[in-house]
C-alpha cells in the first residue's frame, strides 16, 4: 500500500513538472489547449478480455481523458492494447499495434505493447553473476536471453487497481515475481502505474522492491504508428534521439562494450531525420540489426526526467515525445514484423510498420562493468519513470 501511495505520488509529481517544461513553449501549450475544446470527462471502464489457456481472467481497462484520448490496458501482460490520440483534424485513431483477442497475445508474438520485465533486452548467453554466484537465464533469442525470457512479465496477469482525479485516469498494476522465477534471485515485488492526463500525457512509472540482492532493468514495448493506418511502414515518420552516443551490437545484437559517438553516422538523430533516410544504408551496425535495433546513450543526466526522443508523422501531424529518467533509449524500427501476424486492422503487419521507444539501462548491463548498474539490492525501491507525451503540429 505504502509502494502504491508513493508512485502514485510520484507519477502526479512527474506529471507537475512536465507541465511546466510545456508551459515554457508557447506554441506546445496552443496545441494542447485547441485539442481540449471538446471537454468531456476523465473515465476509467474495464470489460473482460476473456481468459487464459489457464483460465485465469483478463480485463481490460479503459482509461479517457477528456480530449477523448484513451489508452486500453489488459491485464495480461501490462499490455497498452489499443492508443486512441486525435490527428490534427481531431480525428481520435489507434497508433499503437496489437490483437483484438487474448489467444493471439498468448501465442508467440515480438512483446506488442507489452511490460517487460525482469529485463528489458538481451543478457549474454543467459547467464551473468551477482557477488560471485552465477546464475543461469533461459535462452530465448538464439544464444541470449532477451525480454525476461519466455514466460517474463509480458505473460503474466497483473492485479489493476484503478484512481482517478479530475484531470487524470490512473491504473496501478502489481505483480509478485517469485524468488528464481525465470533464474533471477529475489523476491521482486513490482507496481507499474499508467497515468493517462488531460495534456495528453501518458505517464507510465515503475517501482519494485527485492528481498535478494538481484538486477531490473524494466521497460514498456509499445510499437507505435502515429499515421493511425497499420498497413504504412513508419519509414516516413520523422525522429529525433537526443543521444550523442550509442551502443554498437555484436553478431547476437549484444553490445560490444563501446559507446560510439553517432557523429557522421546513420545513428545520428539529433536533428530531425526520416526514418527511412539511411536504414537501408551499407552501415554494418544497420545490417546487424536489419535496420535500427540499437541502445543510444541520453544526454540528459542519469536519474532526472529529461527529453529523450521524438517521432512526428506529418500527414496525421501527430507528435510523440518520450521523456525519461532512464540513461538510455532501445529505438527498434520493428525489422523482425514480416506479415505473418494479423492486424487489429485487419490484414497483417508488413515489415517496419511499427517502432518502439523503449525507456531503459543498457542492454547486457549484468556482464557488463562500465555500463550504469542495473543490481537493486534489498532496502532500495528501484524506480523509473517515463512519459510518452502527444500533441499535433
Ligand atoms: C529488440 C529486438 C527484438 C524486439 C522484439 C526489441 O526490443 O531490440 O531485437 O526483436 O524487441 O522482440
Amino acid at each position: 500500500m505504502k509502494l502504491f501511495k508513493k508512485s502514485l505520488y510520484i507519477a502526479a509529481a512527474m506529471v507537475v513538472s512536465f507541465v511546466s517544461i510545456q508551459c515554457k513553449d508557447g506554441k506546445k501549450k496552443e496545441a494542447s489547449t485547441e485539442v481540449a475544446k471538446s471537454v468531456a470527462k476523465v473515465t476509467i471502464t474495464k470489460e473482460s478480455f476473456g481468459t487464459t489457456e489457464d483460465n485465469i481472467p483478463v480485463d481490460n481497462y479503459t482509461l479517457k481523458n477528456s480530449n477523448g484520448m484513451e489508452v486500453s490496458v489488459i491485464t495480461y501482460g501490462g499490455i497498452i492494447q489499443s492508443l486512441k490520440v486525435p490527428n490534427k483534424d481531431q480525428v481520435i485513431e489507434d497508433v499503437v499495434l496489437g490483437f483484438n483477442s487474448l489467444a493471439q497475445y498468448e501465442k508467440p508474438n515480438p512483446y506488442f505493447g507489452a511490460l517487460i520485465g525482469r529485463f528489458g533486452n538481451r543478457i549474454a548467453k543467459g547467464k551473468f553473476s551477482l557477488d560471485g554466484k552465477e546464475y543461469t537465464l533461459a535462452t530465448n533469442d538464439g544464444e541470449n536471453h532477451l525480454h525476461g525470457g519466455p514466460e517474463g512479465f509480458h505473460r503474466k496477469v497483473w492485479s489493476a487497481t484503478e484512481n482517478q482525479t479530475e484531470h487524470s485516469a490512473s491504473l496501478v498494476l502489481t505483480y509478485l515475481s517469485k524468488d528464481m522465477e525465470e533464474g533471477y534471485p529475489g523476491n521482486l515485488q513490482v507496481e507499474v502505474t499508467y497515468m493517462l492526463t488531460d495534456k495528453n500525457d501518458l505517464a507510465v512509472t515503475y517501482s519494485a522492491t527485492t528481498d535478494k540482492k538481484t538486477v531490473l532493468n524494466l521497460t514498456q514495448h509499445s510499437y507505435f504508428n502515429l499515421s493511425g493506418d497499420f498497413s504504412k511502414t513508419i519509414l516516413d515518420h520523422d525522429v529525433t534521439i537526443d543521444a550523442d552516443k550509442y551502443l554498437p551490437v555484436d553478431a547476437t545484437l549484444i553490445p560490444t562494450g563501446e559507446l560510439r559517438d553517432v557523429t557522421g553516422t546513420p545513428f545520428d538523430f539529433r536533428e530531425a531525420k526520416q526514418v527511412g533516410k539511411e536504414i537501408n544504408s551499407d552501415n554494418e551496425q544497420l545490417k546487424r540489426g536489419l535496420g535500427y535495433d540499437h541502445c543510444w546513450v541520453l544526454n540528459g543526466k542519469e536519474g532526472e526526467i529529461a527529453f529523450a526522443a521524438s517521432a512526428y508523422d506529418k500527414a496525421s501531424g501527430r507528435m510523440l515525445e518520450v521523456y525519461t529518467n532512464e540513461p538510455a533509449i532501445q529505438f527498434y524500427t520493428g525489422n523482425f514484423l514480416d506479415g505473418t501476424l494479423p492486424s487489429k486492422q485487419g490484414g497483417n503487419y508488413e515489415h517496419r510498420t511499427g517502432f518502439c521507444l523503449e525507456t531503459q539501462h543498457y542492454p547486457d548491463s549484468p556482464n557488463q562493468k562500465d555500463f550504469p548498474s542495473v543490481v537493486l539490492e534489498p532496502g532500495q525501491n528501484y524506480k523509473s519513470s517515463t512519459v510518452f507525451k502527444f500533441s499535433v503540429k
